[in-house]
């Protein structure tokens, strides 16, 4: 390597996007729209993409991940661009990591340590930013351990132990088991608040609305444009752990309670799976699920697949019925006259299957079919259910008659003293009226509490 007064300043702020494309099966057109992805997640990390590529890699070396002509021209290419930091959207081992730092003198991110930075920077919630903040750890030690193995391989037959590397490790080992169990507690913490809010919203009676949806489908865009009002000050009893909860007035002077989550983004590295559904933790607490999707997109049926199979994981998970989902097609600003038409009369031709609604087509950007969305959410939102158990005293038999005459009965018991415990599907709105403050709200219930 080159000297460093020689090498001119790399910048970590300029990147170079590399998508190497390593399977027969995947076509260019996969592997364009798959670069395009990473570009936009670099860029959503402040990063200025000097260059990206996805070109055909035939072999992946051990050491470096690329062969080693690669890698000169990626160091010259990094030279000349200034660029100090080389995103390769795979999974690169730690060994290939840090040879293909010493080697072209510039920052190496893979994949699974780009959508942590870009989980770290979108998850909404506290108990989100806690779960990717686990997932960095368990990364991180997984590297340690990891590299730390590969060293020992080198050293194998020496019979050497504790030297001044392995101590080293053994340290940042237990700093980060540490902070592993900090973190946990933490999010016990959080968790229990969360129950307790949750309880103060339901006896609010205001239905619960978030939006979810793909990377990039416009949904941040929506929720202000949905929010436009702003913050109010009453809002401040749900943004504690989530920041982005909004009450929103809908056209019948009715409120909801609004929240974004992170988007969903296609071929997640199996380790961050558990780190993401956790920061969709408000998916399971939603009366109503808005499905962001930009219609615009050459792969939008697949990436509509795509959230709808997660959701359905989260449900089991759960041990419940998913919310109910309205579909909003967005961004229908960016389409021709005769796709748009034809888009719009297929969201009216759909047919409301069973749990599901009419699709709605807008345009977060322009703000055409707002009104028409808000409507839906109005109605939807508010035929939304929720299961709740009741406690009412023995002389509270008019109270449980009208509880039933509301809503459905799912179960009853009653205790020697003719104490009765009921449990009961109610309309959002009821559940403030009926259920007092002692009662228990499961809107819905999560398995793990
Ligand atoms: P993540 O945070 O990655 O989950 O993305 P998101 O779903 O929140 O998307 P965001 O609102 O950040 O929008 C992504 C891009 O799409 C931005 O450049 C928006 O300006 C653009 N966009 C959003 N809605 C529309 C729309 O209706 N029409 C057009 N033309 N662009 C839109």
């Amino acid at each position: 390597m080159k000297p460093t007064a020689e090498t001119p300043a790399l910048d970590l702020n300029r990147a170079i996007v590399l998508r190497p494309v390593t399977s027969n099966d995947e076509s260019i057109r996969h592997g364009e729209a798959r670069l395009l992805e990473a570009v936009g997640l670099a860029q959503a990390l402040g990063l200025d993409v000097a260059s990206a590529d996805a070109g055909v890699l035939r072999q992946i070396s051990p050491r470096s991940y690329f062969g080693a002509g690669r890698v000169e021209r990626l160091k010259d290419q990094a030279e000349t661009l200034g660029a100090g930091v080389v995103v390769v959207d795979a999974a690169l081992s730690p060994v290939q990591q840090r040879n293909l730092e010493q080697d072209t003198g510039a920052k190496v991110i893979d994949r699974t340590g780009l959508i942590l930075e870009i989980f770290g920077l979108r998850a909404r919630t506290k108990e989100g930013r806690l779960q990717v903040e686990l997932a960095r750890q368990h990364y991180e030690r997984s590297r340690l351990v990891r590299t730390w193995t590969h060293l020992e391989r080198q050293r194998g037959g020496l019979g050497k132990t504790g030297g001044p590397g392995e101590t080293q490790i053994e340290l940042d080992r237990r700093i980060i088991a540490d902070r592993i169990v900090r973190l946990k507690r933490e999010l016990e913490d959080v968790r229990r608040t969360r129950r307790l809010q949750r309880r103060a919203r339901a006896r609010a009676g205001l239905p619960a609305v978030v939006l979810v949806g793909y990377t990039n489908a416009g949904k941040s865009t929506l929720f202000n444009r949905l929010t436009q009002a702003g913050v109010l000050a009453k809002d401040m009893l749900f943004a504690t752990l989530d920041p982005t909860a909004r009450q929103v007035k809908l056209p019948s002077g009715r409120a909801v309670i609004m929240s974004d989550t992170v988007g969903f983004i296609s071929d997640l590295p199996h380790e961050l799976v558990e780190a993401f559904r956790a920061t969709l933790e408000a998916v399971s607490e939603a009366d109503l699920l808005l499905h962001v999707r930009d219609i615009a997109h050459a792969e939008s049926e697949q990436q509509r697949g795509d959230v709808l199979k997660v959701l359905a994981q989260l449900a089991a998970d759960a041990g419940e019925k998913s919310p109910p989902v309205l579909e909003v097609w967005n961004k229908i600003d960016q389409l021709d006259d005769a796709t748009r038409s034809a888009r719009l009369r297929r969201a009216e031709a759909l047919e409301a299957g069973a749990g599901a609604l009419h699709p709605v087509a807008v345009s977060a950007a322009t703000g055409e079919g707002i009104d028409v969305l808000l409507a839906r959410i109005d109605a939807a939102a508010f035929s939304a259910t929720r299961t709740v158990t009741l406690h009412l005293a023995p002389d509270q038999g008019k109270l449980r008659a009208r509880i039933a005459a509301a809503g459905r009965i799912l179960e009853e018991t009653s205790d020697d003293e003719g104490r009765i415990t009921l449990k009961a599907e109610l309309l959002v709105e009821d559940v403030a009226r009926f259920a007092p403050p002692e009662s228990t709200p499961e809107a819905p219930p999560r398995a793990a509490e």
